[in-house]
C-alpha cells in the first residue's frame, strides 16, 4: 500500500496515518482482519461518516466474507460469516443507544466472550460493558476523500496485532 502516507508513531504501539479514499480505507480493513485474532475486539470511533462502517466492510472482506456489510444502525447487530471455522463477525452499531440500561439489555458482553470477532462502532455508547483489552481505531475527517486514521491497541496481542499490520503495510 505505498500510497498511504508515513505514519506518525505517536507511542510505541501507536499508529496514526491518513486513508486518502474510500477504496483505501476499505484497504486497510482488509489487511487489517487479515491479521485478527478468533475472539478480536475492536472498537471503531469516530463521528458520522468518518468511514466506521467502510472500515468494517474491508475488515469483513479480510476475514473471507462473503457476506454484504451494511450500516447495523437499525437493527444495533448485524452478523456475518468467515472463512474461519466457528469464528462469526458481530456488528455493532451503539449510536442509537442513549441509556447505560438499554446497554446493558443487549447482552453485548456475550458478543465477545468466545471466538467471534466484534466491531463497535460507538463504543464509548458501552465504556462501562466494554472488555479489557482491544484495539481502538479512531477515524477523522479531514475533506471529502481524507481521513486521518489512529489505532490504539489495549493489551498485547493488540499491540502485537498493530505491530504487524505496520510491517505489511508500510514495510
Ligand atoms: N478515506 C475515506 N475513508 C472512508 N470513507 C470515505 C473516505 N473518503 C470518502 N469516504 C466516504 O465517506 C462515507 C463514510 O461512511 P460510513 O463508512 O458509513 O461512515 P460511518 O460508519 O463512520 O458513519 C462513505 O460514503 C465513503 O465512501
Ligand atoms: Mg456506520
Amino acid at each position: 500500500m505505498k500510497t498511504i502516507s508515513a505514519p506518525v508513531l505517536t507511542s510505541p504501539h501507536e499508529l496514526d496515518f491518513i486513508s486518502h479514499s474510500a477504496a483505501q480505507t476499505l484497504r486497510i480493513g482488509q489487511r487489517l482482519g487479515e491479521q485478527l485474532h478468533p475472539g478480536a475486539v475492536l472498537l471503531l470511533l469516530g463521528d458520522l461518516g468518518a468511514g466506521k462502517t467502510q472500515l468494517a466492510r474491508g475488515i469483513a472482506q479480510g476475514l473471507g466474507s462473503p457476506d454484504m456489510v451494511t450500516s447495523p444502525s437499525f437493527v444495533l447487530i448485524n452478523e456475518y460469516r468467515t472463512s474461519k471455522r466457528g469464528v462469526r463477525i458481530y456488528h455493532v452499531d451503539l449510536y442509537r443507544l442513549d441509556e447505560a440500561a438499554e446497554v446493558q439489555s443487549i447482552g453485548l458482553e456475550e458478543l465477545w466472550s468466545g471466538r467471534d470477532i466484534c466491531l463497535i462502532e460507538w463504543a464509548r455508547r458501552a465504556e462501562a460493558y466494554l472488555p479489557r483489552e482491544y484495539l481502538a481505531v479512531e477515524l477523522r475527517y479531514l475533506d471529502e476523500t481524507k481521513r486521518r486514521m489512529r489505532f490504539t491497541p489495549r493489551g498485547t496481542q493488540y499491540e502485537q496485532l498493530v505491530e504487524s499490520f505496520k510491517t505489511t503495510t508500510f514495510g
